[in-house]
């Protein structure tokens, strides 16, 4: 390995959590030995790439990690010989997520970004930029690691498995670490002692195992989580029910917490539909966090990550991201959970398609660490139903055609509606218009 340091990238580095990504390469300066961090935005993202760069300058020279930071909306230049990419966007901002989660609850069905008709809509956006971010990576730093954070990740790396031509990437997502960290908790052992053996899609991914210590604690640990049961796997960003225990019992699977939209959905729409009414959905939520979060990263004095970022739901996401970068750039073959493709891993899932499983990091990337895995009967179903809903939206995405979406979108269980998820489904994609360029190829013609 040359000594040259890292050049790492952020694409959509005037996010609201990049500081926590700057932390943890703060934490790991003497393993990664990062050279350059570029934050990157777009136009409209200006004015917050600004005040994330100067703050992060201000972490490092706290911190003397003597890493450059660079701002720029330049993005061929900052993948220029980068060795690592972290893309994080929001295409069309907050103000679209305020539509993808408001729309569908006018209609009486689930808004959210990462899954249902928002999550769609939120997939149709994006795979198109992740493909091109991919395809300059393929032309400007072949080399280099694309780690995507950007949701929906199933939707995003299930387009990346089977359109990108650069194909060292993986998508990565809190859930699992925040799984484990949360039966550390309830062990009262640190996180770094267990690791669970997950295997399922994105949000939707099962615990299969246990281990502290590498020695199997599954029975033992299933007991004292049905005796918690709320053992609190949630999220931030959710309303949390307990489990039916007996249901999770017959499962023998450790759930997660976006599995709650589809074994107690009834329970999750009626209260979505109530906040709804009262003004809110997290979007609106989530846009005031940001507003205190940015008012506090403005502050020239602030040199650390703020613990107010830790309301937001994507908390400890550097963790993951940082710990795949460590384990690639070291060498570590340590086990992580990531989004990769399946080639074998499920055996009931299409080889070229997105699995989350648990992988083993070496310097060639994530590889599966169990393969040929068959899902139980109990979850297969639900599971298969999601995985056809990732692959028409991300076919959709790429060809922009009406029916491959309207497919995609009355497929979804959240969904299940062919007359309301039509309309819902005509409202998102006039909504959307400006960021659905495949879908209206004639105004982008016009411009
Ligand atoms: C969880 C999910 C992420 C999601 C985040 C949203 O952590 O795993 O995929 O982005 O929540 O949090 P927010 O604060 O934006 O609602």
């Amino acid at each position: 390995m040359s000594n040259k340091g890292l050049k790492i990238v952020v694409i959509g580095g005037g996010s609201s959590y990049t500081p926590e990504f700057v932390e943890g390469l703060i934490k790991r300066k003497d393993e990664l030995n990062t050279s350059e961090l570029w934050l990157v935005d777009v136009e409209a993202g200006q004015s917050k790439l600004n005040t994330i760069g100067a703050l992060a300058e201000r972490m490092i020279v706290k911190a003397g990690a003597g890493i450059k930071v660079y701002t720029t909306l330049d993005r061929e230049k900052a993948l220029y010989g980068a060795d690592y990419v972290n893309t994080q966007i929001r295409v069309g901002q907050i103000a679209a997520r305020v539509l993808d989660e408001a729309i569908p609850l006018e209609h009486g069905l689930i808004g959210q970004e990462t899954n249902g008709a928002g999550g769609l809509f939120k997939a149709l956006r994006t795979v198109p930029v992740i493909l091109d971010i991919s395809e300059e990576m393929a032309r400007l730093c072949p080399d280099a690691w694309m780690f995507n954070f950007s949701n929906p990740v199933g939707v995003v790396t299930e387009a990346l498995c089977r359109y990108s031509k650069h194909k060292k990437f993986a998508g990565i997502c809190n859930v699992p670490i925040g799984i484990e960290r949360e039966l550390a908790k309830m062990m009262d052992i640190s996180p770094a002692r267990l690791r669970v053996d997950f295997a399922g899609l994105n949000h939707m991914v099962y615990g299969f195992k246990v281990f502290v210590d590498e020695l199997d604690v599954t029975a033992s640990l299933f007991e004292q989580f049905l005796q918690n049961n709320t053992a609190d796997m949630s999220s931030r960003n959710g309303y949390d029910y307990d489990w039916e225990r007996e249901f999770i019992r017959a499962l023998g699977l450790i759930p997660c917490s976006y599995h709650r939209y589809y074994y107690r959905a009834s329970d999750m729409l009626a209260h979505a539909v109530e906040e709804f009414a009262k003004g809110g959905t997290r979007a609106r939520k989530v846009e005031s966090i940001e507003a205190e979060l940015f008012k506090l990263y403005r502050d020239s004095e602030l040199d650390i990550k703020p613990p107010q970022l830790e309301q937001r739901g994507g908390a400890y996401y550097s963790d993951a991201a940082c710990n795949m970068i460590a384990s690639i750039h070291n060498n570590k073959a340590d086990i992580q959970t990531v989004d990769v493709v399946n080639n074998g891993a499920i055996a009931d899932i299409d080889d070229q398609s997105a699995v989350e499983v648990s992988c083993k990091i070496t310097r060639l990337g994530p590889m599966p660490a169990i393969m040929g895995r068959k899902l139980p009967v109990s979850v297969k179903g639900l599971v298969m139903q999601i995985k056809s809903f990732e692959q028409l939206a991300a076919q959709a995405a790429v060809t922009g055609d009406y029916h491959t979406g309207l497919l995609a979108m009355i497929t979804n269980p959240l969904v299940a509606n062919d007359i309301i998820g039509k309309k819902v489904y005509d409202r998102l994609l006039e909504a959307h218009r400006q960021y659905l360029p495949r879908f209206y190829p004639a105004d982008s013609t016009s411009r």
